[in-house]
């Protein structure tokens, strides 16, 4: 009785753990932040890049797992390295046969981001399903066909973790620099900014790039922008140099997961051929992983992009 009480307690607060702050009036077109995608797909470029597919018999092991976890067959995910010219490492993306997602989609999207963006994250996965997206250690799951704006989203999750000087804690969005900025603002981009500081950062950091990129900067489709403005200039000015500014060079990136064979069955495995490379190349530092998680949150959205549900999908164990 005494312990339960306890930790029901100790449990509460993270339950209802909204943010305490209104949505901005008047609310982002259509209320969520799709209407930013126009913005940002005019004004950063797709960076030049060629792919190659792996062979049949092998996946990222996050691939498979989060394949897995959806209970779809890893022989209907099909993994690709791409290499973009501001890179001397490859991605290794995957994909599900019917993602409405095409590789030139996801290769496209992904590769308007700034490099030091894209720098934090692993691997993206992309699958079936109603319009949602995820983030798993530094891994994006998609499913169903997702803006620009959400894969800056997801991004953000990461550079919460990574790209803010340590010295603030990670992740940043639960640091004392960001909450007495958060407490000079009035309000939220959104519903879904109002869910927990890290989604609110997450949003912020997709607020951030629009105005550093978009001629005109938020205060063009926000004519309240100040109500947000410490939140997304925290974001601007505490971020590792070039997350929110287009080019430069990747100097960092996280080791890939290791090749494992598509088939849990030893019978198949012994007529595979020799395991992809997927090391990183010694011009890049290695930054520090994320534990595996025990599930995936997906976060599922309206055609505006606004956050109208969540699943949570199971990660296999070891
Ligand atoms: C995703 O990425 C991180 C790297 O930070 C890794 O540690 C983690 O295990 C990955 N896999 C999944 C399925 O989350």
């Amino acid at each position: 009785m005494h312990f339960s009480t306890i930790a029901a307690a100790a449990l509460a607060p993270l339950v209802a753990a909204r943010l305490d702050k209104p949505v901005i009036k008047p609310p982002f077109p259509g209320g969520g932040l799709d209407s930013l995608s126009q913005g940002l797909l005019d004004n950063l470029k797709p960076t030049q890049s060629t792919n190659d597919d792996w062979g049949s018999g092998y996946l990222p092991e996050d691939c498979k797992n989060i394949a897995k976890g959806n209970k779809l067959n890893p022989f209907d995910v099909s993994a690709f390295n791409i290499h973009y010219s501001d890179c001397p490492d490859v991605w290794i993306f995957c994909r599900h046969k019917d993602s409405p997602f095409s590789k030139t989609d996801m290769i496209d999207i992904f590769g308007r981001l700034p490099v030091e963006m894209r720098s934090y994250i692993r691997h993206i996965i992309a699958v079936p399903g109603p319009k949602s997206a995820g983030s798993s250690g530094d891994n994006i799951s998609m499913k169903g066909n997702i803006g620009i704006t959400v894969y800056v989203h997801e991004s953000a999750h990461s550079l919460d973790s990574h790209a803010f000087d340590p010295k603030y804690g990670a992740p940043f969005s639960n640091s004392k620099v960001w909450l007495d900025n958060y407490n000079q603002d009035s309000a939220v981009p959104d519903d879904y900014a109002q869910s927990s500081q890290q989604e609110n950062l997450a949003q912020q950091t997709v607020i951030a790039l629009y105005d550093k990129v978009v001629p005109g900067g938020v205060g063009s489709i926000q004519p309240n922008w100040k109500a947000i403005f410490h939140q997304y200039a925290t974001v601007q000015g505490y971020i590792a140099k070039g997350a929110v500014v287009p080019g430069g060079t990747c100097t960092h990136r996280l080791a890939n997961s290791k090749p494992v064979p598509k088939s849990d069955s030893a019978k198949f495995r012994r007529g595979l051929g020799p395991a992809p490379n997927v090391a990183l190349s010694s011009q890049v530092t290695e930054i520090e992983p994320i534990p595996m998680g025990k599930e995936i949150v997906y976060t599922q959205f309206d055609d505006a992009g606004r956050a109208i549900g969540k699943e949570v999908v199971q990660l296999p164990t070891a």
